[in-house]
């Protein structure tokens, strides 16, 4: 009899399953909106998904029947510890523990905007480690993250900081010059937990008294790190703009290019060959012209800016219709966090179907990030990672804009609109 009645008890202390009812079900492989379909949920994960789907009795329901339902989004490009006001010399006064506190806000920003996944590639003092951590222990809300901690780079460039003069004698934690330099800093991230390496290969915007054309880690360098990453199980980002560095990159067997602005013909053709993901952060430019000056960023920055970030959004178009491969990476740190979605409408703009640009925020992005049999889908099996917009984001890519319902692994951050029935 007791035996009985403690097992009733687990029983009624074990998360019931969770049927979601959604008006419509965007499959994103095949890109068909499903009417009136249920995702039947257990635990952390997808038990089943669609039109035929029979709730269990004693199941709780969520009652999306005005919605339409998504995979939860990914973003593989971005800096929660950063913030847009910290991009010019008002950054030198962060500290790592304050960056750690804006991520801590900006990783929830980021949930609650529909994004599930994210890859934050690059952060001070592995504060980007910390947010995972914490997040994957209940801690603090936000997406289940990979990250990279403090980025690879050389001596002066992109990565490092040139901001103070030399008697400061800083240096970013991620220089490292020559291959044997670079390998023992990929071994010291993988040490401190980074899930994947990034690097930087040419210059950048953001950075002082460099160029984004401009090659900066030589191609034996980034052979070195990639390989090195490779053996140690994790994958290699680049940050690339200009066309030499992308195609170092490719060559060099790096798993994504970051930025991308200047690839040429043969950078495309490379990135196909060698299955590379390319990542395009073409909502930046707009929010850099408008705002960056108003943020505090360099006035050399948006000059440079004014360079790369229309070409930018042209070498994307020509990438998509060569058919590389496109992975959904904002760069979000740049500008407010939260506003990932304003980069869909540019997409769109710039020639992929609204089915395309979820795709690369969900289907791609979990291959690039290796979860592509654990996230990107609403299938069995799947993290229960699920989204809701009113409206049909395939006629309006910009409903995005507008998520109300997140649900993150099984379990509810947001839910604006819907009734909850338990039975
Ligand atoms: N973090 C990048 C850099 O400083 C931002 C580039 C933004 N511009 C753009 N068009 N995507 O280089």
């Amino acid at each position: 009899m007791r035996l009985i009645l403690s097992l009733v008890l687990i029983a009624a202390a074990l998360p019931a399953a969770t049927a979601i009812h959604c008006g419509k079900l965007l499959e994103v492989r095949t890109g068909e909106l499903i009417p009136n379909a249920t995702i039947l949920v257990d635990g952390r994960t997808i038990r089943q998904a669609g039109a035929n789907v029979v709730a269990p009795a004693g199941a709780a329901r969520i009652d999306l029947s005005q919605s339409t339902c998504l995979p939860g989004l990914i973003d593989v490009h971005v800096h929660l510890t950063d913030e847009p006001r910290y991009s010019g010399y008002e950054g030198l006064g962060v500290s790592v523990p304050r960056q750690t506190v804006t991520g801590v806000k900006n990783a929830r920003a980021t949930l609650l905007a529909g994004f599930t996944v994210a890859r934050n590639v690059g952060a001070s003092g592995f504060s980007d480690v910390a947010l995972r951590d914490g997040i994957n222990d209940g801690d603090i809300e936000g997406p289940r993250l990979y990250v990279s901690g403090p980025p690879l780079g050389i001596t002066g460039g992109h990565c490092d900081d040139n901001l103070l003069a030399p008697e400061f004698h800083f240096r970013e934690e991620g220089v490292a010059d020559g291959p044997w330099a670079a390998r023992a800093k990929v071994r010291e991230n993988i040490k401190y937990g980074a899930d994947l390496i990034k690097v930087c290969a040419s210059g950048g915007v953001m950075s002082k008294g460099d160029q984004p054309g401009t090659p900066q880690y030589s191609l034996e360098e980034l052979q070195a790190i990639a390989a090195e990453a490779h053996k140690l199980g994790r994958k290699t980002a680049a940050h690339a703009h200009g066309a030499q560095s992308i195609k170092d990159a490719i060559r060099a067997g790096i798993d994504s290019v970051e930025h991308s602005s200047l690839i040429d013909e043969e950078g495309i053709a490379l990135a196909r060959q060698h299955g590379t993901f390319l990542v395009f952060d073409i909502y930046n430019d707009d929010y850099i012209l408008a705002e960056g000056a108003k943020a505090g960023m360099l006035s050399e920055s948006i000059e440079k800016e004014k360079q790369v970030g229309k070409l930018q959004r042209e070498n994307f178009r020509k990438a998509y219709l060569a058919g590389a491969k496109i992975a959904f990476g904002t760069d979000a740190g740049v500008y407010p966090h939260g506003d990932n979605w304003k980069q869909f409408p540019i997409m769109v703009e710039w020639g992929m179907k609204p089915i395309e640009a979820i795709r690369s925020a969900t289907t791609e992005a979990a291959d690039l990030l290796g979860i592509g049999d654990k996230a990107g889908a609403i299938e069995p099996g799947r993290w229960a990672d699920v989204i809701a917009v009113a409206g049909n984001p395939l006629e309006d890519i910009s409903v995005l804009g507008r998520v109300h319902f997140v649900m993150k692994e099984g379990q509810v951050y947001r839910d604006d609109e819907t009734s909850h029935h338990r039975h």
